[in-house]
């Protein structure tokens, strides 16, 4: 494990909005699910590394509450696109010790991709290696409207909601909030990922398009992480 990974608490959690797919695919004048399939294997090169790495948590944005906007042609190809990666690795996640959670409102997502979601968590669940979140069907507003009505179905009391009674309302519970964000493809936004989790984390922007994203920069940008100073509202 390289020093840096040690220092401070970079080896706790990685957020990463994997944009740029569909560019990527435009650019090499192909369908957008070319690009997906690209953004496929980058993510899994990244699963790996960050792995060995020793990150203890990396939270991927795969699809969004707000991707169902797309044409239905691409958002049933995404969905398979995840029931495949499901179905061909999830023994491969095992086999590297790895945690996985899909992360979102899972119950609007087809039947066998519920049932396989719901395999794949219970086959890696006893783990003790990397948390792998997969955001599927996630915006972080509805993630925070879920807490709420999931407290009040509990009967909790106003006096007994504080930031920790909130936390374990969210689809993240149990994982420390992000230290870094990394968001590939070039925008600078946060489309309603992580939107309380993200409070305090540093953001890391590039314009490399997803399926071009490598170690060499996810690297300098860890890099660079360990430059920033991070001061919580206080004063260094
Ligand atoms: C991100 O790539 C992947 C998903 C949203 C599923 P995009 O599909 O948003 O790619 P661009 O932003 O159009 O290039
Ligand atoms: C964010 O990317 C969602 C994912 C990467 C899954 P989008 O491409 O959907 O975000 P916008 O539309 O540019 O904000
Ligand atoms: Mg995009």
């Amino acid at each position: 494990m390289k020093e840096w990974v040690q220092k401070e608490n970079l080896h706790r959690h990685i957020a990463m909005i994997m944009d740029g797919n569909g560019r990527w695919a435009k650019r090499k004048r192909r369908p957008r699910l070319f690009g997906h399939r690209a953004g496929v294997e980058t993510f899994k090169k990244i699963v790996r590394i960050c792995s060995d790495m020793g990150i203890q948590v990396l939270t991927v944005y795969a699809f969004s509450t707000e991707n169902w906007k797309r044409s239905e042609e691409e958002v049933s190809g995404l969905m398979s696109l995840a029931l495949t990666y499901l179905k061909k690795y999830v023994a491969e996640l095992h086999e590297n010790n790895v945690v996985l959670k899909i992360i979102g409102d899972i119950s609007k997502l087809n039947a066998t991709l519920q049932k396989e979601i719901l395999r794949s968590e219970a086959m890696t669940a006893q783990n003790t290696g990397m948390i792998l979140q997969i955001a599927l069907n996630y915006g972080g507003r509805e993630e925070l409207i879920n807490a709420v009505k999931n407290m009040m179905l509990d009967g909790l009391k106003g006096s007994e909601i504080t930031e920790k009674t909130l936390n374990g309302y969210l689809y993240t519970k149990n994982v420390p909030d992000p230290d870094m964000m990394i968001r590939t493809g070039g925008e600078k936004r946060l489309s309603n990922f992580l939107l309380w989790q993200n409070a305090y984390t540093e953001f890391f922007f590039t314009e490399t398009l997803w399926p071009d994203f490598s170690k060499k920069e996810l690297e300098e940008m860890i890099e660079a992480y360990t430059q920033r100073e991070r001061r919580y509202g206080g004063i260094q």
